[in-house]
């Protein structure tokens, strides 16, 4: 009788906690993404945790829900860590909220427990999470090569060192690559037209780039070949190949296995686009110019889940997605060197269309001083109480050499700045200078001897000090000697 009654209260406590959680987790869905949920029975729940952003498939989570009746929809919007569920009837739902709320899955991936939280809502959002189409001027043609021409591809790849052209095969931190024709230079996202790589692009593609001329899909032969080859959980980060590098259309074939691709427009749209194994992408326009794309290092993708061929935005039905593990994918990206300036309509990402805000070297020592007036005195008058503030600390070097020399010696620094090195050795008869009048002002305020000069035309005679230090000023200098401007001159 009391051991039962311990029980009782035991259980009401773990309900409790649950109870709780459950709580949290409704508030947390609407804090942060606005989810509204109630507290009466509707036939669609809410899954907290249950989202393919923390991991969960969806075939594990339909085994989990089918449990409770017959499930009219599952929506898993993609990286979420959440889910939504719609029963044919409410008291399926109900079952599930009652049985179900608490229950813990173990990820497929990781091996990591997650605890599902059940909620009900009125509404599923499913019109919120349609997103996008395509983004315009891109293609996806699926089986562009047959398996065997794919084989052959893959095989023809000689990622050996080859020493004829050393720096064209680069092994980059997120994968492999190769480069034909030109060498692409990641220094500068550009490639060096004068310096063609020899050998040209490898015969093998041939016969696949004549295909694409003669169905349309490119209108130039390309004549730059990059191969990369990604493993599962490798990736390449979001970019817009640089327009003046490359003309419009760049096509890029998937071997190997499938990836998905992350397209991004400025205004923040985004799309995931399944590039299928031996499809080819073809970007131009707006999806070449405008859209970054790049591939998210992870090694599972979100895709559909009744057709891993299928194309389309992985985004653009939602009620099919899945987690499906990569593996070792090789692209080729075919691209056409461009010889003359782009001239697209997309200025804003244009390099070409950029206005050269490039500095120029100043012409004489009158212009160089003008900007060292502007860049450098201007500023350090204009911060002097700040930057005073924030040196305090001397140079350990600087102070050892100081305390070095003999008693009574006389010591100039010049560019002496708050005058942090003037008070180092009572021994010392020392004294600063420095441009900025503030920072004078300053070393006057602590008792320190010191006056305005540039540092390239100090008043003092020669053989007058025992010692001089300048740290920190000589880079400074933009001209050869100092020269004062009268600028109504
Ligand atoms: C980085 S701070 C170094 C200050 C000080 N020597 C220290 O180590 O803390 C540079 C200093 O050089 C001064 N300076 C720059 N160009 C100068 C010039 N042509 N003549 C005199 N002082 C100059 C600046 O006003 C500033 O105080
Ligand atoms: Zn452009």
């Amino acid at each position: 009788m009391e051991t039962d009654s311990i029980s009782q209260q035991k259980l009401s406590k773990t309900e409790k906690k649950l109870r709780q959680k459950q709580m949290k987790a409704r508030h947390t869905l609407f804090r942060h993404e606005g989810i509204e949920c109630v507290s009466y029975p509707t036939k669609s729940l809410v899954i907290a945790n249950g989202g393919l952003g923390n991991g969960v498939s969806r075939c594990q989570l339909l085994c989990v829900v089918e449990e409770c009746g017959l499930v009219e929809a599952l929506l898993m919007p993609p990286n979420k860590p959440y889910s939504f569920v719609t029963f044919g009837r409410t008291e399926d739902s109900k079952r599930a909220h009652d049985s179900l709320n608490g229950k813990e899955i173990m990820l497929e991936d990781s091996g990591q427990n997650v605890v599902l939280y059940f909620n009900f809502v009125e509404k599923v959002p499913w019109e919120d999470m349609m997103p996008t189409a395509l983004p315009p001027g891109l293609k996806i043609i699926e089986d562009l090569v047959s398996p065997e021409e794919e084989r052959q591809l893959l095989e023809s790849i000689d990622w050996a060192e080859d020493e004829s052209i050393p720096t064209a095969q680069q092994s980059l931190k997120h994968r492999r690559v190769k480069h034909f024709g030109y060498e692409f230079r990641y220094d500068n996202n550009n490639v060096d037209r004068d310096r063609p790589l020899p050998g040209g692009l490898p015969d093998i593609c041939n016969t696949l780039l004549a295909k694409c001329l003669k169905m349309g899909y490119i209108k130039e032969k390309p004549d730059q070949l990059t191969i990369n080859q990604y493993e599962p959980g490798q990736g390449i980060p979001p970019h817009i190949d640089t327009h003046s590098a490359f003309e419009d259309e760049i096509i890029a074939l998937s071997l190997g296995a499938e990836i998905v691709m992350d397209f991004k427009h400025p205004d923040g749209h985004v799309a995931g686009i399944m590039l299928p194994q031996r499809s080819l992408l073809v970007m131009s326009g707006e999806s070449r110019y405008l859209w970054t794309h790049g591939i998210t290092p992870r090694k599972f993708d979100i895709i559909q889940a009744s057709e891993v061929q299928k194309v389309r935005a992985v985004t653009a039905d939602i009620g099919d997605l899945t987690l499906n593990k990569r593996r070792e994918r090789t692209s080729f990206t075919f691209r056409k060197v461009r010889r003359s300036p782009c001239n697209c309509s997309y200025p804003s990402v244009c390099d070409s269309q950029r206005e050269d805000t490039a500095p120029s070297f100043p012409i004489n020592e009158r212009e160089a001083s003008k900007l060292e007036e502007k860049y450098v005195h201007e500023v350090y008058e204009g911060i002097a109480t700040h930057f005073s503030s924030t040196r305090h600390s001397p140079w350990p070097r600087v102070v050892e050499f100081l305390r070095g020399l003999p008693c009574g010696a006389v010591v100039a620094d010049v560019g002496c700045g708050n005058g942090k090195y003037l008070g180092v050795s009572k021994d010392l008869y020392t004294f600063g200078c420095d441009r900025s009048m503030t920072l004078m002002d300053i070393c006057g305020e602590k008792g320190f001897q010191a006056f305005v000069c540039d540092a390239l035309c100090v008043p003092l005679r020669s053989g007058s000090c025992d010692a001089c230090i300048s740290i920190a000023v000589i880079h400074h200098f933009s001209t050869v000697v100092a020269t004062y401007w009268n600028i109504s001159n």
